[in-house]
């Protein structure tokens, strides 16, 4: 690890975010694992985007609104995941605040739902994060909270100071009175030491701007940033001297050729050619992750995933989950 170790003692909400397509799903299923991992702890795992990605990551049935236990750790600490219906949670909400069951029931059925979320499209992250929140500080009855943490798969970086910063929203629907408070409360866990949000990126232009831009949002809103993730690393194939003569198109074609002959093939020049000109791709490629690797050096808390070449599968999940304990992020 590049950063100073912490284990996040302290922190209970943990909002993963990143850009769309670098891994944010899966390392938010990987940190739950770390999470729940040695000291025995109950993990809670939510989806808010209604995709059904973690039941797809723990390889189970698609999961009902509700929480469920999806995953034991090594050391015997469980991981429980609930994938947010938006829908219920509008009606639940609508029950809560307005005592509007019924109503509630009306409004799927009319499609009114889609009305509320355009003309209060804010409503619809503060039920989200209010979900959320609510497991964050859910306690059993001898006064122990029921999850040890609470990791969020969150909307992507674009989107999330605007989805996790509900009280402006809030104050807006209601000056006062139960909708304002809830809000409130929400942005209380949200503000508090206890949440976190982590980035997850890739060693590209896009992802890692994103990032910076992300954590650079997040200033003066009172939400801390947590570590950035970088995801899907690559091994450097050649020494530091190849890849420089690689990248310069210095490679000796005689020698590679003479390589490729010891090792019975046939066309040896052709195979060697071919052999070089994807060592400069590759050459390329390392100085480019290295560059943007550079970008991310003023970053406190940084975590390296390797890309499992395997592709993704419940035992490469546990392999990353051991990658971040490695690292010290549980
Ligand atoms: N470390 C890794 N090694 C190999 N494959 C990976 C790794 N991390 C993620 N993937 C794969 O990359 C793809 C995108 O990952 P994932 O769905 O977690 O990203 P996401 O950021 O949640 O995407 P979206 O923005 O669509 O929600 C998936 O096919 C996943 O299996
Ligand atoms: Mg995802």
């Amino acid at each position: 690890m590049t950063a100073k170790d912490t284990d996040w003692d302290g922190v209970r909400l943990h909002v993963v975010t990143g850009k769309g397509g670098t891994g944010k799903s899966t390392v938010a299923a990987a940190l739950a694992l770390a999470l729940a991992a040695g000291k025995k702890r109950k993990v809670l795992l939510v989806e808010v985007e209604g995709r059904q990605g973690i039941a797809q990551l723990f390889d189970c049935p698609p999961l009902p609104y509700g929480e469920r236990k999806v995953a034991v750790a090594p050391g015997g600490g469980e991981v429980h995941a609930l994938a947010i219906d938006t829908e219920e949670a509008l009606i639940e909400y609508l029950e809560m605040f307005y005592n509007l069951k019924r109503a509630g029931k009306a409004l799927t059925k009319f499609g009114v739902i889609d009305f509320v979320t355009t003309i209060a499209p804010g409503l619809r992250d503060v039920i989200l994060t209010g979900k959320v929140s609510e497991a964050v500080r859910r306690k059993e009855k001898n006064g122990a909270f029921v999850y040890d943490a609470v990791v969020m798969d969150a909307p992507p970086t674009g989107r999330i100071t605007r989805f996790l910063n509900v009280s402006d929203e809030v104050s807006q629907l209601a000056k006062v009175g139960p909708v304002r408070n809830h809000g409130d409360l929400v942005m209380s866990v949200i503000r508090s030491p206890q949440t976190v949000v982590h980035f997850v990126t890739l060693l590209e232009e896009m992802p890692v701007q994103e990032t910076l831009d992300g954590i650079d949002d997040l200033k003066g809103t009172g939400i801390k940033a947590g570590g950035v993730i970088v995801n899907m690393e690559r091994p450097a194939l050649l020494s530091a001297t190849e890849l420089k003569e690689a990248a310069e198109g210095r490679l000796d074609l005689t020698e590679i050729a003479r390589g490729v002959k010891a090792a019975g093939l046939d066309n040896a020049e052709a195979v060697a050619a071919v052999l070089a000109a994807e060592a400069g791709e590759h050459a390329q490629r390392t100085a480019l992750e290295a560059r943007e690797k550079a970008r991310l050096a003023g970053v406190p808390y940084r975590y390296e995933l390797p890309m499992l070449s395997d592709g993704m599968d419940l035992a490469g999940l546990y392999d990353l989950a051991q990658a971040l304990r490695d690292q010290g992020a549980a």
